[in-house]
């Protein structure tokens, strides 16, 4: 077989073709669902973030978005307000510094209330190979994702156990935070991290009145992430070649799945955490999964080669 392997180029067989899961791109939960609900999403200005607040907005939710581009913030808060006519707020903060995060949380709570739903997606990420990164580049990227996520989970959770009131909260890790991956080794220690804080917490604090949950996307594109991850454009086919469902994510897929575990349909599901790929991470733990590769021919002439051992 590995002789066939190494003449074989990718091709797309049926089960790659991407007109079988189409995205759907409309809102999945009734208008409204978030009426009278204040969301803190970090990280809302680009990308995964503003995806899930204009979301979270069109049906009825305060935003508030916090990040460190406060001009960004403010853009997009302006942008998405005059889209769904309903407030956005921007709020600067450096999760990495919990001064911010304090006085940011207080920001928060002074301008929309305690929050109903907060979403950790604030994240810092860049491929590099392990032994080329600096202690400050390997604690940037830990500080940002599992300390951003630690300061901003403690400060409301805080906030929210004193005031008697519960919350949904949502992180956004990726797929590789339970494989582990070369070359993002400092954003997949802290991703795994981020998914033991929730899972932790989703056990602690539910007495609270507080849910825990974590989305793992596959690949997403986004300016922000694929800048990082995909310099060079190299690797987006690579990427669609080992999803099943044939293409990439879209922010708002993964804005209905965030929307959704946010919400009150979603009141049981806690402590959760969802895969959310088109099948990339099963298909590439698989171990036969590069059969895909395999031609109609291939499999003929192999086919015989099995039935000739028969009895033997
Ligand atoms: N390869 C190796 N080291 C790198 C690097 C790269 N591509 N990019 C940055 N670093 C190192 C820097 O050299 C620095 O270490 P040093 O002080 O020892 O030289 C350290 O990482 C911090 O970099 P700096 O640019 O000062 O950090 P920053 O706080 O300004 O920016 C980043 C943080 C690097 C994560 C930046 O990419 C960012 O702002 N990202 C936010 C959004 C994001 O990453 N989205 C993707 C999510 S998937």
């Amino acid at each position: 077989f590995f002789s066939y392997g190494t003449k074989i180029l990718y091709q797309s067989s049926d089960a790659f073709q991407s007109k079988f899961f189409p995205p759907l791109q409309k809102a999945m939960l009734p208008p409204n669902s978030f009426q009278g609900k204040v969301a803190f999403i970090t990280g809302g200005g680009t990308g995964l973030g503003r995806g899930m607040t204009t979301l979270l907005s069109s049906l009825g939710a305060r935003c508030v978005i916090a990040s460190r581009k406060i001009d960004v913030l403010r853009a997009t808060a302006e942008h998405i307000s005059s889209q769904t006519g309903n407030e956005v707020r921007a709020v600067q903060c450096d999760v990495r510094d919990p001064d911010m995060v304090r006085s940011a949380v207080s920001e928060l709570i002074s301008v929309a209330g305690l929050p109903d739903v907060v979403i950790n997606n604030a994240a810092g990420n860049f491929i590099s190979p392990t032994e080329r990164l600096s202690p400050n580049a390997w604690r940037t990227i830990t500080d940002i994702v599992l300390n951003g996520t630690a300061f901003v989970t403690l400060e409301v959770g805080k906030q929210l156990i004193k005031a008697q009131r519960g919350a949904a909260f949502l992180a956004i890790t990726t797929i590789y935070a339970e494989s582990g991956s070369g070359f993002v080794v400092p954003s997949a220690s802290a991703k795994a991290g981020v998914e033991a804080l929730n899972k932790s917490l989703a056990a602690e604090w539910g007495r609270y009145g507080m849910r825990f949950n974590v989305i793992q996307p596959g690949p997403i594109k986004t300016k922000g992430a694929f800048s990082r991850l995909d310099p060079t454009g190299a690797f987006e086919k690579e990427m669609v070649n080992r999803i099943p469902c044939g293409r990439l994510g879209t922010v708002e897929e993964l804005a209905n799945l965030a929307a959704f575990l946010c919400s009150d349909y979603a009141s049981w599901i806690n402590g959760a955490v969802i895969r959310f790929d088109g099948g990339e991470e099963v298909f590439i733990s698989g171990e036969f999964n590069s059969l895909q590769k395999v031609t109609k021919e291939q499999w003929d002439t192999m086919e015989e080669l099995i039935r000739k051992t028969k009895g033997s």
